[in-house]
């Protein structure tokens, strides 16, 4: 009998050792190993190996047909938009996200609607019993979908299930921390499980052509619990993200063999489950706060998509030495960039200040391009001056001082334009883009100066750090003579 072969795996990026240690050397995290059996499935005695000779198969041409629509889409608009317009058959997707932001509850709607358009769909709950998951559909007013489900956990036994008959179109797993394989000795949820489930599970997909959705938790850090591993076996991974005290919910492509990673799908969590959001813009500048410093609408991009939202910042005379650089939904070392600009070319000293800086509605933005709406609520609330509400900014700041041009520009504008903005500030060279500018006045400039002295003109400057250090100077003054009179 062959020997069961005893690794130390760490169980937050799967690298192996011989000998327990504290500290995983890969990534750097402390007292993530655990011994696993590492043996598998894959390894065949070598007296076998060496006789078994391998199968012929069929080759195939790429232009052959396949029998069904490659994809399926599932119905809800926001989700395909993510996916690039549906589920390819034969692939696996995973779905990332905290607890409780709503996974289970999109893969409840998406499957119904697929299955009342006629197409076998399976769910297989690992968390939750049958019960509970009949709860929520018929929370959400889809109890009588057609939709196949049980609360099963064994690898084994639902692909034994499933092959058997017509192969149905979509499988969702939920979820594959749950899952377990008879293949390998390791308890469940541990790295080596979690990889030999999701190795058969794609086999599974590759073999029948079914599409599996496998859900999967993600840690404190943001990634998706210990089995990063499995984001590289599948095809495509998505991240069902949120503030957890916010109805809003973003969906996004982190990889996609099948289509694009910058599209997002948003959705409203909401009484009676997701609802989708397909213009994004008004939700994200309702509840404005006009006429206040310290914000700026940006007018962005996500995918193919124009999406407007308020960035604020607050600037605030600090008492620490080295000042606080606090940032939600944006790059902080971006925020740093911008800073250091004003700071070299448009002579804005930020030194003494404290900077907080926030995306409203837990949108996160990647684009360059926020750079200039960045700044502008930035100098905005350094100087006291509320910016135009009926403004939008867009451009991206070179270190030399410099607005670039963006690409988009028209889409941009329009977008504006659509949602009753007046005027824009943007890069000198976005004019010659060729769109339209949707009728809205443009500001156009070539370096951030101008704005800069522009915003600062019509503002009353807070106290610098100068007159903190004079008020704790009066303070100690004060506890001085405090303590004499008491003396
Ligand atoms: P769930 O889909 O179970 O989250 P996950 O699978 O990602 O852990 O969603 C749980 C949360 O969603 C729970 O806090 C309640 C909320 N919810 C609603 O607000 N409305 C609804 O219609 C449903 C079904 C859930
Ligand atoms: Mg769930």
């Amino acid at each position: 009998m062959a020997k069961a072969s005893l690794s130390f795996v760490c169980q937050n990026c799967g690298a192996a050792y011989n000998r327990w240690q504290g500290k995983c050397e890969a990534c750097g995290e402390w007292n993530t190993l655990s011994e696993e059996d590492v043996t598998g499935a894959a390894s065949v005695p070598a007296s076998i190996r060496s006789k078994r000779r391998g199968r012929q198969f069929q080759l195939e041409t790429l232009a052959g047909q396949s029998p069904d629509a490659p994809r399926l889409a599932s119905g809800l608009a926001e989700l395909d938009r993510v996916t690039g317009g549906g589920f390819v058959r034969g692939s696996v997707l995973l779905v990332g996200g905290d607890p409780g932001i709503g996974k289970s509850t999109l893969l409840t709607q998406a499957t119904s609607l697929m299955a009342k358009a006629g197409h076998r769909i399976v769910y297989i709950s690992g968390e939750e019993a049958v019960a509970q998951v009949r709860l929520r559909a018929a929370r959400l007013g889809l109890a009588n979908a057609p939709v196949q489900l049980a609360a099963e956990t064994s690898v084994e036994d639902i692909i034994a299930t499933l092959s058997d008959g017509k192969p149905p179109r979509l499988i969702v797993i939920d979820s594959i921390q749950t899952m377990w394989t008879d293949t390998v000795e390791s308890a469940p949820g541990t790295v080596t499980q979690v990889r030999a489930s999701a190795q058969a599970l794609i086999r599974f997909a590759k073999k029948s052509g079914a599409a599996i959705i496998l859900v999967g938790h993600v840690t404190k850090d943001g990634q998706i619990a210990g089995p990063r591993v499995v984001e590289h076996m599948v095809d495509a991974v998505l991240s069902f993200e949120g503030e957890g005290s916010q109805q809003f919910r973003i969906l996004r492509a982190v990889k996609n063999r099948f289509g694009p990673t910058d599209e997002i799908g948003v959705f409203e969590m909401t009484g009676l489950g997701l609802r989708e959001v397909s213009n994004p813009s008004e939700l994200f500048l309702s509840e404005r706060d006009l006429g206040s410093p310290g914000t700026a609408v940006f007018a962005g991009m996500e995918g193919t998509r124009p999406v407007l939202c308020e960035l604020q910042a607050l600037v605030v005379p600090t008492t620490l030495g080295t000042p606080r650089r606090a940032v939600v939904g944006w790059d902080s070392s971006r925020l740093s960039m911008v800073l250091a600009v004003l700071e070299a070319h448009c002579g804005v000293k930020l030194a003494g200040y404290d900077v907080y800086f926030n995306v409203a509605g837990g949108l996160r933005i990647n684009e360059p391009a926020a750079d200039l709406a960045a700044a502008a609520a930035l100098v905005s609330s350094l100087a006291n001056a509320p910016l135009p509400p009926d403004a939008v900014y867009f451009g991206e700041i070179s270190l030399s001082g410099a607005v670039r041009p963006v690409a988009q520009a028209a889409a941009r504008l329009k977008e504006a334009a659509k949602l009753g903005f007046a005027r824009a500030f943007l890069p000198e060279a976005a004019r010659g883009d060729g769109g339209s500018d949707g009728g809205l006045s443009l500001n156009t400039l070539g370096g951030l100066t101008a704005l800069v002295a522009d915003i600062a003109a019509r503002g009353t400057p807070k106290p610098g750090r100068d007159n903190v250090k004079s008020t704790n100077q009066e303070k100690n003054a004060a506890t001085a003579r405090f303590r004499r009179q008491e003396g």
